[in-house]
């Protein structure tokens, strides 16, 4: 592997807890030197094992709890190490020490993943990419739980449990695990008018990357930049790959996936090991807090792109990913994200998708990781040093001094204090809030097609074709007539010629499709 090039602080805390095994003698995890390692302890040659053989027990002991369990979604991944350096100050617009000084790197943690597959499955799925980045910053650890999709398939948190048990394998026989390719799926979406843009998205080339390398990232959602003086501008993030995007067709992927289910892991890891780092610029879209209803669609609806036409992305860093993980389990599998983890000067908004996502992360968390105290798990660990009176707990490995352990106390004892907002104390920006507590969407977020059909428009004819292609064949494996004929009069929305076609192969008379009773709600907004 080339040498890093980059001053890494993460990497530095993470050598802390590195062991070399080589040329050492093999030990319990009590540090006793084995002497056989082949032969059980037994009563005889030919006699059964000894309960006292603490040898086996606790080999076998460990063994038995080796697994933990994967992550309800995005369970099949890939991850590296690498840097961002900023080549634009944001200083303008946001506080965040990561964004302020030209040429500051920071250290950086990058997991790529399929969403719907089993940690086993195929890498060249038809599904969307997790583009999750952890930057280890000054100020504590960042996340940017972003997707190589910029829309989101659903408005509301409410709906995600419903959308991926629809996506999952279907719960009496686990079949398929192929992310799109039956009756849930097209039976849930077909009844959501939202998803059509995301869909749009999903059935193109995009759902089906060469590489990690060659994706696009997007934080999917509209965030918040807050200024030194208070200022708010929205923004919205984008990764643009320097390498270009690119894809590959429905069938390479079939044949790829049947000879190498690993393909994009071995891509990744083989570009960083022959020190052909992967490169991505980093870019931002910046909306003015007044701007925020010029638009024709809700800036909180997340099933939204804003055009970079209206709002240009400007680039203003380079994400580099410069070095393989040493160990699999302890770095990519423990990572854990969280769209919660803020710094001053970057913080969400009303999204009601990720104001459900910043309850989600760490509840799931709690039981994959298996302890409160996940956060000190090497990979995890902030480089600045977590100073609070959370205590206890199991596996706790900070051993911390002093008497005291609440706050506020007369005592001192070592006790941390409250930090001042000038000295990067963390305040929640605030906003004006009132309303009736309501169970209910926005008016402003009902228009479903008006950008799926600019998606649709946007591809040129061989990407149309694809398109087709991609919703004849996954629509062709959907054996209820009723959900293939409500996916076309969804498509009907978005375009004729489309529906007409996809209708012809899959078995759809659109001269006779009405809409079937009530299956397409009443907020679908044939524009
Ligand atoms: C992973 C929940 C929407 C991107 C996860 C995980 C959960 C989850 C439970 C597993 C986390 C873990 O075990 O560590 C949700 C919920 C959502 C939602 C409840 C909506 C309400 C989204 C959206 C995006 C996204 C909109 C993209 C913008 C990701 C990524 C991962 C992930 C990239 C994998 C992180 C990793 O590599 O460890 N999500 N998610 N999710 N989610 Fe979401």
């Amino acid at each position: 592997m080339k040498k890093n090039e980059f001053p890494d602080q993460k990497l530095e805390q993470l050598t802390d807890h590195t062991t070399d095994n080589a040329s050492q003698a093999l030990t319990t995890n009590q540090g006793l030197k084995i002497n056989n390692n082949q032969d059980s302890l037994k009563a005889g040659e030919r006699g059964p094992s000894l309960l006292e053989d603490f040898i086996l027990r606790e080999k076998i002991t460990h063994f038995d709890h080796e697994r933990i369990p994967e992550r309800i979604v995005h369970a099949r991944g890939s991850g590296a190490h690498g840097t961002f350096k900023l080549n634009k100050s944001l200083a303008k617009y946001t506080k965040a020490k990561f964004l302020n000084e030209v040429g500051k790197e920071t250290p950086v943690f990058v997991r790529f993943s399929t969403v719907a597959g089993s940690a086993g499955s195929t890498d060249l799925a038809r599904d969307v990419r997790g583009f999750a980045i952890k930057f280890y910053t000054e100020e504590g650890n960042y996340d940017l739980v972003g997707n190589n999709i910029p829309v989101f398939v659903i408005q509301d948190a409410i709906k995600f449990p419903d959308f991926i048990h629809a996506v999952k394998p279907e719960p009496d026989n686990q079949i398929p695990q192929a992310a799109s390719a039956h009756d849930t799926f097209w039976d849930f979406v077909s009844l959501m008018p939202e998803s059509m843009h995301m869909i749009m998205w999903a059935m193109s080339d995009r759902a089906i990357p060469r590489s990690y390398r060659m994706m696009e990232g997007f934080g999917v959602h509209t965030f918040k930049f807050i200024n030194e003086k208070g200022k708010m501008h929205f923004v919205k993030f984008h990764f643009k790959p320097k390498l270009g995007v690119h894809s590959v067709a429905w069938d390479e992927a079939t044949k790829i996936s049947g000879k190498d289910s690993d393909f994009h892991r071995r891509d990744l890891w083989e570009a960083i090991e022959n020190g052909a780092f992967p490169e991505w610029d980093f870019g931002v879209q910046i909306i003015p807090e007044e701007d925020e209803h010029k638009f024709d669609f809700d800036l909180l609806d997340p099933t939204k792109l804003v055009p970079e036409e209206e709002v240009p992305v400007e680039l203003v860093g380079t994400l580099t990913l410069n070095r393989n993980p040493d160990n699999f389990f302890a770095e990519t599998e423990q990572i854990a994200f969280h769209p919660g983890h803020l710094v001053p000067g970057i913080d969400f908004t009303n999204d009601p998708l990720l104001q459900g996502r910043l309850f989600s992360y760490t509840d799931t968390q709690l039981s994959r990781l298996g302890s409160p105290n996940f956060h000190e798990i090497p990979i995890n660990r902030s480089i600045n040093t977590v100073h609070n009176n959370q205590r206890d707990g199991h596996m706790r490995q900070q051993i911390v001094k002093g008497k005291v352990s609440y706050e506020p106390n007369s005592i001192g004892g070592g006790c941390p204090f409250q930090a001042m907002l000038k000295d990067g104390g963390f305040a929640s920006q605030e906003e004006r809030v009132d309303g009736r507590k309501i169970r209910a969407r926005s008016q402003s977020f009902v228009d479903h097609y008006s950008q799926a059909k600019l998606f649709y428009n946007s591809q040129s004819e061989p990407e149309k074709t694809h398109l087709q292609n991609a919703l004849i064949f996954e629509l062709s494996k959907v054996t209820i007539p009723a959900i293939r004929e409500r996916v076309v009069g969804q498509l009907n929305f978005i375009n004729k010629e489309l529906a007409a076609l996809v209708a012809k192969k899959v078995g759809v008379d659109v001269t006779k499709l009405k809409q079937p009773n009530g299956s397409i709600p009443a907020d679908a907004d044939p524009k």
